[in-house]
């Protein structure tokens, strides 16, 4: 392990498309990493980098023996490269989703307790300030005993995001696995694991292999209620994307809303942290006006800070934030929605969790 009280970590990238491309800009201004390597099979095409560049991750790891390692290949690939790159002794950031099954995921997170490995998982919202801000409100009670919860993930992707990345409508992609996923990572973060779900989902709307639509019902063991709809068809200003400044690709929409939040003395949405409560003095009840006002949080780029915490983990001076054991229960989850909407049952996630853990013990 590298000593804490190194400046800089050596970072290489693995997979240089639409995110790996992303990461490395994020690198480059950071002023506590340096860029090493990128990892591409496509790299005779790979132009500009001013970094080595290798074809595969195994010559790329014994050759320039990073610090840390940035995993953003196909879903597909995951758990295969952030094993190499563990055994290698480096750092991983695995972009989401972990893996493309949950038992493979269950086979990483084996590994990383094994290894004690520093990995943390590419949900990069948590690191979103109103995350944490309505994370504090919600726990403090700051809108009473929450109720239930409401939230959208929708934006109509280009064809060419389909035609141009074969892998984007193969199984293993779909919305729920490449969108919804972060929202569940947000929705188990903000109100804990959910005890049941019922899902919906359609390919109506493409025609591809996958899922484009999906619309989700959520009881969590708290006792909050939540629905979700997810669609990658569906021209919206509504999800996160278009809410925050975090990736350039996607146009802001200022003061927009992703979640809805609705507590017994008052209500919250996010990312805008609009709070909205009755005044002092007014009976709280539906007859009442209710005022809006807006929480407070530093504003700060989620992909930016997820990065400096990557950093915090790489030298081991953090825990990672979202660990693999903790991102292992999202893909129950997506597994759980999965199943429900075949079959139209709702499913009881305790029940769901130890099958999926007793069918991948089976298997190994
Ligand atoms: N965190 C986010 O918000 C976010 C956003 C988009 C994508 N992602 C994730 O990032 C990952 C990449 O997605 P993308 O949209 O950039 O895909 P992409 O297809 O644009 O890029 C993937 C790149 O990986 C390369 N590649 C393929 N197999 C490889 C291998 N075995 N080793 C190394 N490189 C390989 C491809 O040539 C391609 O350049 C996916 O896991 C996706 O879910 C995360």
């Amino acid at each position: 392990m590298i000593s804490a009280g190194s400046k800089i970590v050596r970072i290489a990238v693995v997979g240089a498309g639409f995110m790996g491309r992303q990461h490395i800009g994020f690198i480059r201004g950071s002023s506590r990493a340096e860029l090493v390597a990128v990892v591409d099979p496509r790299a005779d095409a790979l132009t500009g980098l001013d970094c080595p560049v290798f074809s595969e991750t195994r010559s790329m790891l014994d050759t320039v023996h990073p610090d840390a390692v940035v995993v953003a290949n196909p879903n597909a690939a995951h758990v295969d490269t952030a094993r190499e790159c563990i055994e290698a002794g480096a750092a991983v950031l695995l972009e989401k989703p972990m893996a493309s099954s949950y038992s493979a995921a269950l086979r990483l997170a084996d590994t990383v307790a094994r290894q004690r490995a520093r990995l943390l998982v590419g949900h990069q919202r948590r690191h979103h300030p109103a995350i944490a801000r309505a994370r504090a409100a919600i726990h403090a009670g700051e809108i009473g005993q929450v109720v239930a919860v409401s939230g959208m993930w929708s934006a109509r992707k280009d064809d060419a995001y389909f035609t141009d990345t074969p892998w984007h409508s193969e199984p293993g992609a779909g919305v729920t696995l490449i969108n919804l996923v972060h929202d569940l990572d947000l929705l188990r973060h903000l109100f804990g694991e959910p005890a049941e779900v019922q899902a919906m989902s359609s390919r109506h709307a493409r025609g591809l292999d996958v899922e484009d639509t999906v619309s989700v019902n959520l009881r969590f063991e708290s006792g909050v209620m939540g629905s979700f709809l997810a669609s990658d068809a569906g021209v919206s200003p509504w999800g996160w994307d278009q809410a925050t400044e975090d990736a350039a690709a996607f146009p802001f929409i200022p003061d927009m809303d992703a979640y809805r939040v609705v507590g017994t003395r008052g209500a919250l949405s996010l990312p805008n942290l609009a709070r909205f409560s009755y005044d002092a003095g007014v009976s709280p009840d539906w007859h009442s006006p209710l005022s809006r006002t807006h929480l407070s949080a530093s504003p700060r780029n989620s992909f930016e800070a997820q990065l400096d915490h990557f950093i915090d983990v790489a030298v081991g001076a953090a825990e990672p934030l979202i660990s693999a054991a903790d991102a292992l229960g999202t893909l129950a989850l997506v597994e759980a929605i999965a199943s429900s909407a075949r079959t139209g049952e709702p499913v009881d996630l305790a029940r769901f969790r130890a099958a999926l853990a007793s069918r991948a013990g089976a298997e190994t």
